[in-house]
C-alpha cells in the first residue's frame, strides 16, 4: 500500500516537473499566397534553402493562404495547411516561439489578413507562448531602394537587348496598392527602361502601353513582380490567349520577350525577406 502512494506521489512530481521543464522550441513560418503549378515549385525550394542557410537551428514549416489551392492541391494528394492550421499545428507538435514570414510583395489584403491571425493566435490560451511577423517584401523605403537596386543587378544584361522592360505586378484592392505606382519611382531612378504594370490594380497595362507608344519602343522584356511565375505569369501575362500582354503588345508591332520567372528564384531579392525575418526572429523571447 505504502509502495503503491509513493510511487504514485513520484509519477506526479515526475510530470510536474517535466512540464515546468519543456523547453521552449522556436519554429518558422513561411506563408504565401501558394500556387497550383508544380512549374512554381523550384522558386518555394529556393526559398526554402535560402531561410534554411540563414538560420540553420530552426525548423522551417510552409503555409498557403488561398483555400482554392490548397483544396486543388489536396486532390493531388498533396496537403499544405492555412496559417491557422499551421499554427495550430506547431502548438500541439511542440513549438512554443514561431516567427511568421509573409512572403508577399506588398502589405495587403493578404499580409493583413495573416497580421490577424497572428494577433488572434497571440490571445489563444493554451496556445504557443509567442508569435512574430516579418514584414512583406516591399515596407520601407529601404525595402523599396534595395529591391530596385537588386532588380537593376539581376537584369543589368538583359537591358541593353531591348527598348523596355516591363514588370507584371498583381495589383490590389487594398489602399497599398499605391506601392506598385511608388515602385515604379525607385525602379525609374535605376533605369528609364523600368515599366511597372499591374493585372488588377494600378498601374494598369494601358498605362504602360502609353508610354512604350511615347518611348517608341519596338522591343520589351516582359517578367512577373510577384514571388513566383504561377498562373496570372503564365496565362495572363505570357499565354496565348487573345487578352494576355504578350498577345496584345505583339499586336502593336512590339517584340516580346518573356521570362518565366518569380522574384524568389533571386537570391538578391529573398535577401530582403531573409531580413525581414532575422527581426522577427530576433523578436522572439
Ligand atoms: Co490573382
Amino acid at each position: 500500500m505504502k509502495k503503491t502512494v509513493i510511487l504514485l506521489l513520484l509519477t506526479v512530481l515526475i510530470s510536474i516537473s517535466a512540464f515546468a521543464k519543456q523547453p521552449d522550441k522556436k519554429g518558422i513560418l513561411l506563408v504565401t499566397f501558394g500556387s497550383s503549378y508544380p512549374e512554381t515549385r523550384v522558386a518555394f525550394q529556393n526559398i526554402e534553402k535560402e531561410m534554411a542557410k540563414a538560420f540553420p537551428n530552426i525548423p522551417i514549416r510552409w503555409a498557403y493562404t488561398s483555400k482554392i489551392i490548397r483544396n486543388k492541391l489536396r486532390k493531388r494528394g498533396e496537403n499544405i495547411n492555412s496559417p491557422a492550421m499551421a499554427l495550430a499545428q506547431m502548438a500541439e507538435d511542440g513549438f512554443t516561439h514561431v516567427a511568421v514570414q509573409s512572403l508577399h510583395i506588398i502589405p495587403g489584403l493578404e499580409y493583413n489578413a495573416l497580421r490577424q491571425t497572428v494577433s488572434a493566435f497571440n490571445h489563444m490560451p493554451k496556445a504557443l507562448k509567442q508569435i512574430t511577423l516579418g514584414k512583406p517584401l516591399l515596407f520601407s523605403n529601404e525595402d523599396n531602394e534595395k529591391l530596385a537596386h537588386a532588380i537593376k543587378n539581376i537584369f543589368a544584361d538583359k537591358l541593353p537587348q531591348a527598348d523596355a522592360f516591363v514588370f507584371m505586378g498583381h495589383g490590389s484592392e487594398h489602399a497599398s496598392n499605391i506601392y506598385y505606382a511608388g515602385f515604379q519611382y525607385y525602379l525609374s531612378q535605376q533605369s528609364p527602361k523600368f515599366m511597372m504594370g499591374t493585372v488588377e490594380g494600378f498601374p494598369t497595362l494601358q498605362n504602360v502601353m502609353d508610354k512604350i507608344e511615347k518611348n517608341h519602343v519596338k522591343s520589351i522584356w516582359l517578367t512577373p513582380f510577384m514571388s513566383v511565375a504561377g498562373d496570372h505569369a503564365r496565362n495572363d501575362m505570357a499565354g496565348d490567349e487573345d487578352d494576355s500582354w504578350k498577345i496584345i503588345l505583339q499586336k502593336k508591332n512590339i517584340e516580346v520577350k518573356p521570362i518565366l520567372k518569380g522574384l524568389a528564384q533571386y537570391n538578391s531579392v529573398v535577401a530582403i525577406w531573409i531580413e525581414h525575418l532575422k527581426i522577427a526572429v530576433d523578436e522572439l523571447q
